[in-house]
């Protein structure tokens, strides 16, 4: 796996505490009732009486008062309806602490669910902050932030386990998730509602420093994609309009604006390339560009027939838009 945990036991955030102290109960209450109801079960087997195959049956008992059992019936009953309500009130007060978050000063970004990539935009109330990149939420520690959820064909699932639980994105209906990472790390995401062939490389990296390390970033990301500063990025530069990368992807400060496909403006400051599926290196993104469908099959993107020389041009261009 490339970089960043993926694990609902290492929260990173109060509501995905809030989520794990709720498993904790639910954990070994639910084994307990489930081993409860197999002895049960084993010994009510072990204990019915043995008849051969064609003996007439034997429906006596129906008629017969069993004070014990009734007692044990309903002793059973008293205790599921009481463990039952509690794991109800835990959630309700589980549900209840995610959503107390404190929301002032938040961060917001919009996120679209694509097949199979994720669009993130970072709002701003100056629409010359606003930036867009792909498959990499980078977020300050200690802020909160909401993150606007949308889905551009069918249904994905947003689900960060280390700092949140699941929530959909849904074309046509709006929805937010609020969360804060309180502790720096790169935290790997997924999208958890099946929505096609990839799937499973729809990955989601949240990236959480320390403010100062933030803004950095986020105003690198702000500045238009780099000059080429030799003969062979330039030559990058030229391939990557002329050729059908342009149809899809934007890089800003080129004439690259098509926004079907994760925007490349600072691809080289992410850690992976086909949001997930391989990681960012100069050889895999070769590999890529000659054959996603190699790595991702039933992603958009086609093999792009480039002559040895075209290829390296291009990829020490995309190489360079840190
Ligand atoms: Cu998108 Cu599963």
């Amino acid at each position: 796996m490339i970089g960043g945990l993926h694990d609902v036991l290492m929260p990173a955030g109060a509501q995905a505490q809030a989520i794990l102290a709720l498993w904790h109960w639910l954990l070994p209450i639910c084994t307990l009732v489930f081993v409860a109801i197999m002895a049960a079960l084993w010994l009510a087997v072990r204990r019915a009486p043995r008849v051969a195959q064609d003996d007439p049956p034997d429906v006596s008992s129906l008629f017969e008062r069993e004070p014990k059992v009734t007692r044990t019936v309903w002793i059973a009953v008293a205790v599921s309806t009481v463990l039952l309500l509690a794991l109800l009130a835990a959630s309700v007060f589980t549900d209840r602490a995610i959503a107390r978050l404190p929301l002032a000063n938040a961060l917001h970004i919009e996120l679209t669910g694509y097949q199979w990539w994720w669009a993130v935009r970072y709002d701003d109330a100056d629409p010359s902050r606003i930036f867009t990149t792909a498959n990499e939420l980078h977020v300050p520690v200690g802020r909160p932030v909401i993150v606007s959820l949308a889905g551009a064909d069918v249904i994905h699932s947003f689900w960060v386990p280390s700092l949140h639980g699941k929530k959909d994105l849904i074309p046509g209906r709006d929805a937010t998730v609020s969360f804060r990472a309180d502790r720096p790390g790169i935290y790997r995401g997924q999208c958890a509602e099946y929505c096609g062939y990839q799937h499973a490389h729809m990955v989601l990296y949240v990236v959480a420093d320390a403010p100062d390390v933030y803004e950095r970033w986020a105003a690198q990301q702000r500045k238009p994609a780099v000059a080429p500063v030799n003969d062979e990025q330039a030559r990058g530069r030229e391939l990557f309009v002329a050729k059908s990368c342009a149809m899809c992807h934007a890089i800003n400060g080129t004439s690259a604006q098509a926004r079907n496909a994760p925007d490349l403006t600072h691809v080289a400051s992410r850690m992976t390339i086909g949001a997930g599926t391989l990681e960012n290196s100069v050889s895999a993104r070769a590999a890529w560009i000659l054959d996603p469908q190699q790595f991702k099959p039933g992603a958009k993107m086609p093999g792009e027939n480039l002559a040895p020389a075209e290829l390296a041009a291009l990829n020490a261009y995309l190489g360079s838009l840190s």
